[in-house]
C-alpha cells in the first residue's frame, strides 16, 4: 500500500511504501539519498562553537539525515566514538535514539550542555574505551551503528601546520605531544595499531548490531608526510573480515566549510582535503 506524505508546509514528500523494511522514506526522497555525494550545506547550529572545541565534530543535521536513510523512527543507534555527540543529537533530532560510549569525560560534558541549552533530549551515554565499554551493554540490539573514527595521527597532522619551513618541505619528525593530542586521548602510533584497534571496536559493535542492520562511519583520508592515505578504503578492507558485514557504499561528504591550502605549491601536488567518507556497511541476514 502506498500514502501519500507531506511536510510541514503542506508540500509532498512523494509516496510512501508500506513494503519499506528500511526506512520511512517515499520513494522519491528514497532515490535523492541513493546519491553518492552529499553537497547540501549544513548551518553552524546546534551551539556549533561550543562543539566546535572539539574539533572533529559533525553536523548533526547531516547525521540525522544520514540516520534516516537506514532507520525508521523510534529505532535504537550506537555510536561508540562519540565525541560531543553529532550523532546522538542528530538521533534526537529525527526521532530515534541513541547510545554513545567516549574516552573523554570533558567531550560528553559539552553534549550534555548542548542538550541542556538547545533543550534536546539527552540520550544515555558512557564514559570509557570503547573496546571495553561496548562489551558491557546489554538489552535488545542496535537498529544501526553510526561513528566517527578518531584519526590516525591526527594530533601529529594538525601540529604540521605552519612547521614547513619551505613550501614542500617534508614534515619535522620531532613532534611533541601539543594539546591538540587532547582530540584523541589515545595516540595510535602505527596505522597498523590504528586499524587494528579500530577494527575490534567495530567488532564488538557488530555483535550488538541487529541483523539486517547498517554499520557506517565517517572516516577522512589524509595526506600525511608526502603519502596520501586511503584510509577510508584501507579501514573499509578490516571491517569486511569481520563476520556478516559487507561493505555496501561510500558516501562522500563535501564539507563546504573547509579552506583550501598552499602546501605544495610550486613544488608538488598535495589535495587540499575538503571531503570525508562514510563507508557503509550492512550485517547480512543469516
Ligand atoms: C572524530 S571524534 C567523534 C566526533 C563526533 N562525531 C562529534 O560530532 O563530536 C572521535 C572520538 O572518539 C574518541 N575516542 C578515541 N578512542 C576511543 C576509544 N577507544 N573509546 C571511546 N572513545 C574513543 C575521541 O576522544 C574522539 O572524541
Amino acid at each position: 500500500m502506498k500514502t501519500e506524505l507531506f511536510d510541514e508546509s503542506g508540500t509532498s514528500r512523494g509516496f510512501y511504501s508500506s513494503l519499506n523494511r528500511v526506512n520511512n522514506l517515499t520513494g522519491k526522497e528514497w532515490v535523492f539519498w541513493t546519491r553518492s555525494v552529499i553537497t547540501k550545506v549544513y548551518p553552524p547550529n546546534l551551539q556549533h562553537k561550543l562543539r566546535s572545541t572539539h574539533g572533529g565534530q559533525k553536523p548533526p543535521d547531516l547525521c540525522a539525515d544520514i540516520i534516516r536513510i537506514f532507520t525508521k523512527e523510534g529505532q535504537k543507534i550506537l555510536d561508540p566514538l562519540m565525541g560531543v555527540g553529532g550523532v546522538l543529537i542528530g538521533a534526537a533530532r529525527c526521532g530515534r535514539s541513541a547510545t554513545g560510549i567516549e574516552l573523554n569525560k570533558q567531550w560528553i560534558d559539552i553534549y550534555k550542555e548542548v542538550c541542556r541549552r538547545e533543550q534536546i533530549k539527552e540520550m544515555e551515554t558512557h564514559c570509557g574505551d570503547a573496546s571495553r565499554v561496548v562489551k558491557t551493554l546489554t538489552g535488545t540490539p542496535f537498529d544501526m551503528i553510526f561513528t566517527d573514527i578518531p584519526y590516525w595521527k591526527m594530533d601529529k597532522a594538525r601540529r604540521s601546520k605552519g612547521v614547513y619551513k619551505k613550501v614542500g618541505e617534508k614534515a619535522r619528525k620531532d613532534y611533541k605531544k601539543t594539546k591538540l593530542a587532547a582530540f584523541n586521548d589515545e595516540i595510535y602510533e602505527t596505522k597498523d595499531d590504528w586499524l587494528k584497534k579500530m577494527a575490534g571496536i567495530f567488532k564488538s559493535a557488530s555483535d550488538l548490531l541487529c541483523p539486517g542492520g547498517y554499520l557506517a562511519t565517517f572516516v577522512g583520508d589524509m595526506y600525511f608526510d608526502n603519502e596520501y592515505h586511503c584510509l577510508s578504503a584501507e579501514l573499509a578492507n578490516e571491517l569486511i573480515k569481520i563476520d556478516g558485514l559487507v561493505w555496501k557504499a561510500n558516501i562522500i561528504w563535501y564539507d563546504v566549510s573547509k579552506k583550501l591550502h598552499l602546501y605544495g605549491y610550486q613544488y608538488t601536488y598535495i589535495p587540499s582535503m575538503i571531503h570525508q567518507n562514510i563507508i557503509v556497511f550492512r550485517k547480512e541476514e543469516p
